[in-house]
């Protein structure tokens, strides 16, 4: 019964295969193709990111077309090889597919900007899960006991598995699109510094793909799958928090504030990005709000501030890498309460000015990312 069931579903998965591809894995793997849906990876197009669509808009053209798709749309091939960019369902749906992520192969480096390299299977995924890795490449299977009364399912019907490939368990896989992006004039406008090292507990997809309740697919239960929402500022930005720690001492002239960054990366390294710690003191019933701090990049030609695109200098860096260490010359009293709150904009006031994107005020909200307060 089962059997039949299965190939009765499956017959109309294989006739719409060359349309919208995710469509087909949504079929299968529905929790995780939803909160792909919400991801920044399927908001990544000039189509559905009004900040990606402002910046390409404003910057000089060249004759290599959108330059941008190798990163934002990679599976739209007319936009990755000729650098033609239409208004598509790719672009819509699935400007980094399903398909795309798990069939990167490895990365090759690059002083401007790193590539990927694809297999080009559309029927054989990476994936990580270090109780099979080291296996040969699973195929689908099913076993019969008690004389065909008990059937059971391994593996997918659909595509084979490949569990053997490290990038997808040390996190290299988001190297390719992630690790830096020269706006041509050897200038890094993506700055996220980050270093995998073998020896880090967490990894690239620990901390943004963590796994959270709701089985990875409807053919079988598991208890938990890998978040594709992606967390980050568009989504479970506070679980983030967890990853930074505050410490607070008090010194002869005032108390300091040191932000731990747990992440292999730094923080709010994007252009236009801007992180805030907001800082105050409860004392004898009346709240004190001290100046906030502000963690961003300011770029520059010529000693003035310019468009990220034309940048050629950093005139201001006070992004948190490792650590940070803030100092506040306001003398704590026995009861006061200091408060912290560290959150980040998408985009900075300076930004939705340069972009021409006023009218997109929820992208300068302040997400916050952890709070923390401290009794003396
Ligand atoms: C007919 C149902 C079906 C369809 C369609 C389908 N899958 Fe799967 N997929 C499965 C099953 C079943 C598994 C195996 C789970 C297991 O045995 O651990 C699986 C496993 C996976 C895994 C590995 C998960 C793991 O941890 O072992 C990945 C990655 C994956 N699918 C991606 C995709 C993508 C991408 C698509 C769309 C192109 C897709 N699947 C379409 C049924 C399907
Ligand atoms: C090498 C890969 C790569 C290339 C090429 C690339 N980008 Fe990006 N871009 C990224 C990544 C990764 C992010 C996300 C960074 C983050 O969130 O910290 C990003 C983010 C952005 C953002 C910020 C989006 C937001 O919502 O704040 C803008 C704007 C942007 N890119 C514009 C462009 C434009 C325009 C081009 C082409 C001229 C381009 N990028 C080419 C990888 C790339
Ligand atoms: C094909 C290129 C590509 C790959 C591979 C890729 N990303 Fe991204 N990612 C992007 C782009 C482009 C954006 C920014 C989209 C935008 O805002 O316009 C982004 C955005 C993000 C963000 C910001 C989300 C937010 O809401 O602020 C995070 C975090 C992220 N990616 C993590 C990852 C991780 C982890 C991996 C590896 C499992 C990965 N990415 C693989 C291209 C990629
Ligand atoms: C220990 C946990 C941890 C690890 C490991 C980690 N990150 Fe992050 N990541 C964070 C935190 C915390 C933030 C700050 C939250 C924010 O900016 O939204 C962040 C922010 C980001 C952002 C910027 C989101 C935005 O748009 O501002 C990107 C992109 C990103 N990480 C990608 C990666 C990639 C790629 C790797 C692997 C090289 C990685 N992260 C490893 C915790 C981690
Ligand atoms: C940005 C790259 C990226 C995209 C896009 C992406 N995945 Fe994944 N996916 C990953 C990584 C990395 C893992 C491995 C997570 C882990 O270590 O468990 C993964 C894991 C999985 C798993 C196994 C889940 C688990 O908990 O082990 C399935 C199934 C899967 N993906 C299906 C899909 C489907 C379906 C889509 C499209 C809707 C999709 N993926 C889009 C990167 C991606």
């Amino acid at each position: 019964m089962k059997k039949y069931l299965l190939l009765s579903f499956l017959f109309p998965i294989f006739l719409s295969a060359f349309t919208a591809q995710n469509r087909v894995c949504k079929q299968c793997h529905p929790a995780i193709y939803s909160e792909y849906y919400d991801s920044a990876h399927r908001k990544a197009s000039v189509f559905n990111d009004p900040v990606h669509n402002a910046w390409w808009k404003l910057m000089p053209k060249t004759k290599q077309g959108y330059t941008c798709a190798k990163c934002h749309t990679p599976s739209d091939s007319n936009a990755l090889k000729k650098g033609v960019l239409t208004e598509n369902s790719i672009q819509k749906e699935e400007p980094i597919s399903c398909i795309y992520c798990h069939t990167i192969d490895h990365i090759q480096q690059h002083g401007a900007y790193n590539t990927n390299i694809t297999t080009g299977k559309t029927r054989e995924f990476f994936t990580a899960d270090t109780s099979k890795k080291g296996s040969g490449v699973a195929h689908f299977q099913t076993h019969t006991s008690w004389f065909g009364l008990n059937r059971s399912v391994e593996n997918s019907p659909y595509h084979k598995i490949n569990y053997n490939n490290d990038n997808y368990y040390n996190g290299n896989v988001c190297m390719g699109c992630h690790s830096h992006t020269d706006n041509g004039h050897g200038f890094d406008i993506l700055m996220l510094d980050a270093f995998i090292d073998k020896k880090d507990k967490e990894t690239c997809i620990s901390c943004h793909m963590p796994q959270i309740p709701g089985t990875k697919v409807t053919l079988k239960n598991t208890p938990t799958h890998a978040y594709h929402g992606i967390a980050g500022i568009h989504n479970m930005t506070e679980a983030l928090g967890k990853y930074i720690d505050f410490h607070v001492t008090q010194t002869a002239g005032g108390f300091d504030i040191t932000i731990v960054n747990h992440a292999n990366h730094a923080l709010f390294g994007q252009a236009y990005r801007e992180g805030v710690l907001k800082v105050s003191i409860e004392r004898n019933g009346k709240e004190i709000t001290l100046q906030p701090a502000l963690f961003t990049r300011v770029f520059g030609k010529n000693g003035k501030t310019t468009l990220p695109w034309e940048a050629t200098e950093t005139l201001k860096d006070s992004l948190i890498y490792g650590k940070k260490r803030l100092h506040y010359p306001v003398k704590l009293q026995k009861d006061d309460t200091l408060t912290l709150v560290l959150g980040v904009k998408k985009i900075s006031e300076a930004g939705l000015q340069a972009l021409h994107l006023q009218k997109y005020r929820e992208l300068a909200r302040f997400k916050p990312l952890k709070y923390e307060s401290f009794h003396f």
